[in-house]
């Protein structure tokens, strides 16, 4: 039976250091401060959004969570983003993600200042990560939680080990896989226009599944030993609870997965509290760059 990695308990202990750092910086006059801005009202958006406004108070920040109408124009939204880009309160300026489709969420994106891009989705921190200019680049925050898992399984580097990442988006896929690739694993992209990825998994030692599938990788998919990377969270319906009932699961099937693999993050309690924690670590390292 694998090892269940307590991505609960990694954050906790990411969080109190990020909280005990922030008092020290407090005390020497920087706040850190994080803007967090959600547009609309998806409901899991919501939840997501409300939980980082809450966790950078519990670790000492300022935090100021803008909540704008389905309706708000890319416009409105552009001069919001250079407010806060020029206000010294803040330090951080998330937008979260997906936006309504009237909105360009690129051009979003790219309106956010470099240094206060703590989602590392600006092209200045995606180039920086794709150069290997790791110290100085904001690295988005679910692939450096992964890494944070997959650090206290496999240690900090890779070499020799075979990496596949199924799912090719720019907020977990590809930035995972340059991660993965700068901690010397040999990294192989999934998709869905992959061939026979079953066959492509079970040649991984570490398999990170990312792509939003509720239970896609089954447990022949996976090669006896190897670490599990679970990010996805999905909600599917679950009758057997009663009537109306939901869970959550990963793109992994779980029960199936644990019997063959050596260490596998649950869901949840896996990435997902990882993702906030290493949020506020990159607030945090924003705010300290800001004081000098
Ligand atoms: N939507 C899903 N994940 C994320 C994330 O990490 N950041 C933002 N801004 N939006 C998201």
């Amino acid at each position: 039976m694998a090892e269940i990695i307590d991505g609960k308990a990694v954050a906790a202990e990411v969080v109190e250091e990020v909280t005990r750092h922030a008092r020290e910086l407090i005390a020497a006059g920087t706040t850190p401060g994080l803007a967090v801005i959600i547009v609309g009202e998806d409901p899991a958006s919501q939840v997501y959004v409300a939980s980082k406004s809450k966790k950078a108070k519990e670790c000492g920040f300022h935090s100021v969570q803008h909540t704008l109408p389905a309706e708000t124009s890319e416009e409105e939204l552009v001069a919001l983003v250079e407010t806060l880009n020029r206000d010294p309160a803040i330090h951080g300026i998330l937008v979260q993600l997906p936006l309504p489709g009237h909105i360009d969420s690129g051009r979003i994106i790219q309106t956010i200042a470099p240094e206060k891009d703590v989602d590392g989705f600006h092209f200045i921190n995606v180039g920086k990560l794709g150069t290997g200019e790791v110290e100085t680049a904001f690295v988005p925050c679910t692939p450096a939680g992964s890494m944070l898992l997959l650090e206290r399984v496999r240690g900090k580097d890779l070499s020799g080990l075979n990496a596949v990442v199924i799912g090719r988006s720019n907020i977990v896929g590809k930035p995972m896989a340059n991660l993965l690739l700068a901690a010397n694993a040999t990294v192989t992209i999934a998709h869905s226009r992959t061939k026979d990825l079953p066959a492509l998994a079970r040649t991984a030692d570490i398999l990170v599944a990312a792509v939003g599938r509720p239970e896609m990788v089954r447990g022949d998919w996976i090669k006896k030993g190897a670490t599990v990377i679970d990010v996805g969270i999905n909600r599917i319906a679950a009758p057997e609870r009663g009537e109306g009932k939901t869970r959550l699961v990963g793109d992994v099937a779980f029960e199936e997965a644990r019997a063959v693999a050596g260490a596998i993050t649950p869901v949840p309690g896996g990435v997902g509290p990882m993702t906030i924690a290493m949020l506020m670590a990159n607030t945090l390292v924003s705010a300290c760059r800001a004081a000098g």
